[in-house]
Protein backbone atom coordinates (compact mmCIF):
# COMPACT_ATOMS: atom_id res chain seq x y z
CA UNK A 1 0.00 0.00 0.00
CA UNK A 2 0.88 3.55 -0.75
CA UNK A 3 0.33 6.53 2.01
CA UNK A 4 -1.16 8.97 -0.24
CA UNK A 5 -2.36 12.97 1.29
CA UNK A 6 -4.79 13.73 -1.62
CA UNK A 7 -4.32 17.69 -2.26
CA UNK A 8 -7.25 18.81 -4.03
CA UNK A 9 -10.15 20.97 -5.34
CA UNK A 10 -12.79 19.32 -5.68
CA UNK A 11 -14.44 19.76 -8.58
CA UNK A 12 -15.99 16.99 -10.65
CA UNK A 13 -12.88 15.07 -11.52
CA UNK A 14 -11.38 15.36 -8.48
CA UNK A 15 -14.52 13.83 -6.68
CA UNK A 16 -14.08 10.77 -8.80
CA UNK A 17 -10.47 11.09 -7.35
CA UNK A 18 -11.45 10.81 -3.83
CA UNK A 19 -14.03 7.63 -4.89
CA UNK A 20 -10.84 6.40 -6.22
CA UNK A 21 -8.46 6.64 -3.44
CA UNK A 22 -11.30 5.42 -1.00
CA UNK A 23 -11.69 2.38 -2.95
CA UNK A 24 -8.30 1.64 -3.99
CA UNK A 25 -7.21 -1.29 -2.23
CA UNK A 26 -3.45 -0.36 -2.91
CA UNK A 27 -3.88 3.18 -1.37
CA UNK A 28 -3.71 4.14 2.22
CA UNK A 29 -5.64 7.82 1.98
CA UNK A 30 -4.31 9.00 5.04
CA UNK A 31 -5.76 12.73 4.35
CA UNK A 32 -7.32 15.10 2.36
CA UNK A 33 -6.03 18.86 1.82
CA UNK A 34 -8.34 21.22 -0.36
CA UNK A 35 -7.17 24.16 -2.43
CA UNK A 36 -8.54 26.51 -4.16
CA UNK A 37 -8.61 26.19 -7.86
CA UNK A 38 -11.52 25.03 -9.64
CA UNK A 39 -13.83 26.69 -7.61
CA UNK A 40 -13.13 29.33 -4.07
CA UNK A 41 -11.67 27.31 -0.90
CA UNK A 42 -15.43 26.93 0.17
CA UNK A 43 -17.07 25.27 -1.78
CA UNK A 44 -13.48 23.13 -2.76
CA UNK A 45 -13.50 21.90 1.03
CA UNK A 46 -17.53 21.41 1.61
CA UNK A 47 -16.99 19.30 -1.83
CA UNK A 48 -14.49 17.26 -0.83
CA UNK A 49 -16.78 16.81 2.61
CA UNK A 50 -20.11 15.90 1.18
CA UNK A 51 -18.57 13.55 -1.54
CA UNK A 52 -17.10 11.57 1.70
CA UNK A 53 -20.25 11.54 3.34
CA UNK A 54 -22.21 10.32 0.13
CA UNK A 55 -19.72 7.08 -0.01
CA UNK A 56 -20.08 6.55 3.51
CA UNK A 57 -16.27 7.72 4.56
CA UNK A 58 -17.06 11.18 6.59
CA UNK A 59 -14.63 9.47 9.31
CA UNK A 60 -11.53 10.71 6.54
CA UNK A 61 -9.90 13.79 7.92
CA UNK A 62 -10.32 16.99 5.73
CA UNK A 63 -7.87 20.21 5.88
CA UNK A 64 -8.79 23.39 4.59
CA UNK A 65 -5.78 24.78 2.97
CA UNK A 66 -4.69 28.46 1.02
CA UNK A 67 -7.43 30.22 -0.51
CA UNK A 68 -5.20 32.03 -3.37
CA UNK A 69 -2.25 31.59 -5.35
CA UNK A 70 0.94 32.37 -3.71
CA UNK A 71 0.87 35.52 -6.08
CA UNK A 72 -1.65 35.61 -9.00
CA UNK A 73 -5.20 36.05 -8.25
CA UNK A 74 -7.46 32.99 -8.23
CA UNK A 75 -8.31 32.05 -11.41
CA UNK A 76 -10.91 29.41 -11.38
CA UNK A 77 -13.14 27.21 -14.04
CA UNK A 78 -16.71 27.40 -13.36
CA UNK A 79 -17.56 27.06 -16.67
CA UNK A 80 -16.24 22.85 -16.31
CA UNK A 81 -17.02 22.41 -12.92
CA UNK A 82 -20.62 24.17 -12.30
CA UNK A 83 -20.98 27.39 -10.13
CA UNK A 84 -20.12 25.27 -6.58
CA UNK A 85 -17.90 23.05 -8.33
CA UNK A 86 -19.94 20.06 -8.29
CA UNK A 87 -21.55 20.33 -11.87
CA UNK A 88 -25.25 20.22 -11.22
CA UNK A 89 -25.22 17.88 -8.66
CA UNK A 90 -26.92 18.61 -4.93
CA UNK A 91 -25.07 16.54 -2.45
CA UNK A 92 -26.16 15.73 0.94
CA UNK A 93 -24.52 17.64 3.46
CA UNK A 94 -22.12 16.16 5.51
CA UNK A 95 -22.64 16.71 9.05
CA UNK A 96 -18.54 16.48 9.47
CA UNK A 97 -16.88 19.49 9.68
CA UNK A 98 -13.33 20.06 8.22
CA UNK A 99 -10.19 19.31 10.99
CA UNK A 100 -9.20 22.57 12.42
CA UNK A 101 -5.52 23.20 11.88
CA UNK A 102 -4.30 24.25 8.59
CA UNK A 103 -3.41 21.65 5.61
CA UNK A 104 0.18 22.56 5.51
CA UNK A 105 0.57 21.65 9.06
CA UNK A 106 -1.25 18.55 8.56
CA UNK A 107 0.74 17.94 5.84
CA UNK A 108 3.84 18.70 7.91
CA UNK A 109 3.13 16.53 10.87
CA UNK A 110 1.88 13.52 8.79
CA UNK A 111 5.74 13.75 6.84
CA UNK A 112 7.24 14.38 10.20
CA UNK A 113 5.76 10.77 11.51
CA UNK A 114 5.68 9.02 8.64
CA UNK A 115 9.91 10.09 6.94
CA UNK A 116 10.24 8.48 3.73
CA UNK A 117 6.17 7.11 3.44
CA UNK A 118 4.40 9.99 2.27
CA UNK A 119 3.40 10.98 -1.67
CA UNK A 120 1.71 13.86 -1.95
CA UNK A 121 -1.21 13.36 -5.19
CA UNK A 122 -1.80 17.07 -5.63
CA UNK A 123 -4.42 17.73 -8.42
CA UNK A 124 -5.10 21.25 -8.10
CA UNK A 125 -3.27 23.93 -8.42
CA UNK A 126 0.15 23.84 -6.04
CA UNK A 127 -0.99 26.30 -3.74
CA UNK A 128 -1.07 24.20 -0.55
CA UNK A 129 2.46 21.45 -1.64
CA UNK A 130 4.03 25.31 -1.99
CA UNK A 131 3.24 26.81 0.68
CA UNK A 132 4.48 23.64 3.13
CA UNK A 133 7.95 23.31 1.41
CA UNK A 134 8.05 27.00 1.88
CA UNK A 135 7.11 26.73 5.85
CA UNK A 136 8.53 23.70 6.78
CA UNK A 137 11.72 23.30 4.50
CA UNK A 138 13.29 20.69 6.80
CA UNK A 139 10.99 18.22 5.93
CA UNK A 140 11.58 17.99 2.17
CA UNK A 141 14.30 15.19 2.76
CA UNK A 142 11.48 13.29 4.50
CA UNK A 143 8.78 13.36 1.45
CA UNK A 144 8.57 10.04 -0.46
CA UNK A 145 7.36 11.96 -3.71
CA UNK A 146 5.05 14.16 -5.00
CA UNK A 147 2.52 13.61 -7.38
CA UNK A 148 1.23 16.47 -9.45
CA UNK A 149 -1.87 17.06 -12.00
CA UNK A 150 -0.66 19.20 -13.95
CA UNK A 151 1.34 20.69 -17.00
CA UNK A 152 1.81 19.38 -20.84
CA UNK A 153 4.35 19.28 -23.35
CA UNK A 154 2.25 18.99 -25.73
CA UNK A 155 -0.19 22.27 -25.19
CA UNK A 156 -2.68 23.39 -23.04
CA UNK A 157 -6.37 23.68 -21.72
CA UNK A 158 -6.27 27.57 -20.09
CA UNK A 159 -4.29 28.71 -22.96
CA UNK A 160 -2.70 26.95 -26.09
CA UNK A 161 0.65 26.33 -23.99
CA UNK A 162 -0.52 26.11 -20.14
CA UNK A 163 -2.91 22.96 -18.45
CA UNK A 164 -5.32 24.93 -15.31
CA UNK A 165 -3.45 23.65 -12.58
CA UNK A 166 -0.24 25.36 -13.45
CA UNK A 167 -1.52 28.41 -14.77
CA UNK A 168 -3.28 28.83 -12.02
CA UNK A 169 -0.43 29.31 -9.62
CA UNK A 170 2.89 29.19 -11.43
CA UNK A 171 5.06 30.54 -8.84
CA UNK A 172 3.90 27.58 -6.51
CA UNK A 173 4.85 25.00 -9.10
CA UNK A 174 8.29 26.53 -9.65
CA UNK A 175 8.54 26.00 -5.82
CA UNK A 176 8.01 22.60 -6.16
CA UNK A 177 9.45 21.24 -9.24
CA UNK A 178 12.23 23.05 -7.98
CA UNK A 179 12.25 21.48 -4.22
CA UNK A 180 14.51 18.35 -5.20
CA UNK A 181 11.72 16.53 -3.40
CA UNK A 182 11.09 13.61 -6.36
CA UNK A 183 8.52 15.34 -8.27
CA UNK A 184 6.57 13.17 -11.13
CA UNK A 185 4.43 15.09 -13.19
CA UNK A 186 0.91 13.51 -14.69
CA UNK A 187 0.36 16.49 -17.19
CA UNK A 188 -1.92 16.53 -20.14
CA UNK A 189 0.64 14.37 -22.56
CA UNK A 190 -0.76 11.47 -19.70
CA UNK A 191 -4.32 12.07 -18.97
CA UNK A 192 -5.97 13.16 -22.63
CA UNK A 193 -5.31 9.64 -23.81
CA UNK A 194 -8.01 8.50 -21.41
CA UNK A 195 -11.15 9.85 -22.72
CA UNK A 196 -13.98 8.23 -21.74
CA UNK A 197 -17.26 8.31 -23.97
CA UNK A 198 -20.60 7.92 -22.20
CA UNK A 199 -21.08 4.11 -22.02
CA UNK A 200 -17.46 3.84 -20.68
CA UNK A 201 -18.94 3.32 -16.83
CA UNK A 202 -22.60 1.38 -18.01
CA UNK A 203 -20.69 -1.30 -16.31
CA UNK A 204 -20.78 0.61 -12.55
CA UNK A 205 -24.85 1.75 -13.33
CA UNK A 206 -26.50 -1.82 -12.54
CA UNK A 207 -23.51 -2.11 -9.62
CA UNK A 208 -25.79 0.25 -7.21
CA UNK A 209 -22.91 0.53 -4.31
CA UNK A 210 -22.40 4.04 -2.86
CA UNK A 211 -18.92 4.42 -4.97
CA UNK A 212 -20.59 3.01 -8.03
CA UNK A 213 -23.43 5.22 -7.90
CA UNK A 214 -21.60 8.58 -7.09
CA UNK A 215 -19.43 7.95 -9.35
CA UNK A 216 -22.04 7.74 -12.07
CA UNK A 217 -23.79 10.71 -11.13
CA UNK A 218 -20.54 12.29 -11.16
CA UNK A 219 -19.96 11.17 -14.68
CA UNK A 220 -22.58 11.88 -15.79
CA UNK A 221 -22.63 15.45 -14.21
CA UNK A 222 -19.72 16.30 -16.33
CA UNK A 223 -21.24 14.91 -19.40
CA UNK A 224 -24.25 17.39 -18.68
CA UNK A 225 -21.18 20.45 -18.99
CA UNK A 226 -19.58 18.76 -21.44
CA UNK A 227 -22.20 18.49 -24.09
CA UNK A 228 -23.16 22.63 -23.45
CA UNK A 229 -19.45 22.63 -24.50
CA UNK A 230 -19.85 20.53 -27.61
CA UNK A 231 -17.89 18.00 -26.59
CA UNK A 232 -18.71 14.09 -26.14
CA UNK A 233 -15.85 12.96 -24.18
CA UNK A 234 -14.66 13.36 -20.43
CA UNK A 235 -11.44 12.78 -18.55
CA UNK A 236 -10.84 11.49 -15.14
CA UNK A 237 -7.48 13.55 -14.85
CA UNK A 238 -7.61 13.38 -11.69
CA UNK A 239 -8.16 10.28 -10.95
CA UNK A 240 -5.10 8.89 -13.48
CA UNK A 241 -2.83 11.22 -11.23
CA UNK A 242 -3.84 9.89 -8.30
CA UNK A 243 -2.77 5.96 -9.52
CA UNK A 244 1.00 7.25 -10.60
CA UNK A 245 2.41 5.79 -7.90
CA UNK A 246 0.37 2.20 -7.32
CA UNK A 247 -0.46 2.01 -11.39
CA UNK A 248 2.77 2.35 -12.70
CA UNK A 249 2.59 0.18 -15.43
CA UNK A 250 -0.14 1.93 -17.39
CA UNK A 251 2.08 5.06 -17.35
CA UNK A 252 5.30 5.81 -19.97
CA UNK A 253 7.64 8.06 -18.08
CA UNK A 254 10.84 9.99 -19.69
CA UNK A 255 13.01 12.01 -17.28
CA UNK A 256 13.17 15.89 -18.45
CA UNK A 257 14.61 18.76 -17.06
CA UNK A 258 11.10 21.04 -17.16
CA UNK A 259 10.86 24.95 -16.53
CA UNK A 260 8.10 26.26 -16.06
CA UNK A 261 7.01 30.33 -16.92
CA UNK A 262 5.12 32.42 -14.87
CA UNK A 263 4.69 35.45 -16.49
CA UNK A 264 3.40 36.78 -20.12
CA UNK A 265 1.57 34.72 -23.02
CA UNK A 266 3.46 32.04 -21.68
CA UNK A 267 2.38 31.71 -18.07
CA UNK A 268 2.05 28.77 -16.62
CA UNK A 269 3.92 26.82 -19.55
CA UNK A 270 5.64 23.49 -18.75
CA UNK A 271 8.56 23.21 -21.12
CA UNK A 272 11.89 21.06 -20.99
CA UNK A 273 14.52 23.20 -20.72
CA UNK A 274 18.21 22.21 -19.94
CA UNK A 275 17.45 24.82 -17.33
CA UNK A 276 14.65 23.15 -15.37
CA UNK A 277 14.33 21.11 -13.08
CA UNK A 278 14.93 16.89 -13.49
CA UNK A 279 11.07 15.71 -13.38
CA UNK A 280 9.59 12.31 -13.99
CA UNK A 281 7.02 12.77 -16.86
CA UNK A 282 4.17 10.62 -17.73
CA UNK A 283 4.72 10.60 -21.95
CA UNK A 284 1.85 8.11 -22.39
CA UNK A 285 -0.91 6.23 -20.85
CA UNK A 286 -2.49 2.23 -21.34
CA UNK A 287 -6.26 4.33 -21.83
CA UNK A 288 -7.89 0.76 -21.52
CA UNK A 289 -5.80 -0.95 -18.85
CA UNK A 290 -7.50 2.34 -16.97
CA UNK A 291 -10.53 1.54 -17.88
CA UNK A 292 -9.99 -2.11 -16.63
CA UNK A 293 -8.51 -0.80 -13.40
CA UNK A 294 -11.86 1.23 -12.84
CA UNK A 295 -13.71 -1.55 -13.65
CA UNK A 296 -11.66 -3.52 -11.20
CA UNK A 297 -11.70 -1.17 -8.47
CA UNK A 298 -15.17 0.28 -8.51
CA UNK A 299 -17.01 -2.69 -10.21
CA UNK A 300 -15.99 -5.48 -8.15
CA UNK A 301 -16.08 -4.27 -4.52
CA UNK A 302 -18.88 -4.15 -2.00
CA UNK A 303 -18.39 -0.12 -1.38
O1 LIG B 1 -6.34 20.47 -16.17
C1 LIG B 1 -7.07 19.54 -15.40
C2 LIG B 1 -6.97 19.84 -13.94
O2 LIG B 1 -7.52 21.12 -13.67
C3 LIG B 1 -7.77 18.86 -13.06
O3 LIG B 1 -7.12 18.73 -11.83
C4 LIG B 1 -9.09 19.56 -12.88
O4 LIG B 1 -9.73 19.18 -11.65
C5 LIG B 1 -8.64 20.99 -12.80
O5 LIG B 1 -8.25 21.25 -11.46
CA1 LIG C 1 -8.37 19.06 -9.77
Amino acid sequence: MKKIILDCDTGLDDAVAIINAVADKDIDLIGITTVAGNVNLKYTTRNTLDILYSIGREDIGVYMGEKKPLKKELHTAEDFHGESGIGDLILERSPVSCKNIHATEFMAKTIVENPGEIIIAAVGPLTNVASLLIKYPQIKKDIRGITVMGGSLSGGNVTSFAEFNIYADPEAAQVVFSSEVPVTMIGLDATMRAKFQKNDLDFLREKNTKWSSMTVEIFDSMFRIRDSHGKDFVVLHDSIALIASTETELFTFENHPILISTEGEKRGETKVHKSGQRTKVAVGFDSEGFKRYMKDILGNTEG
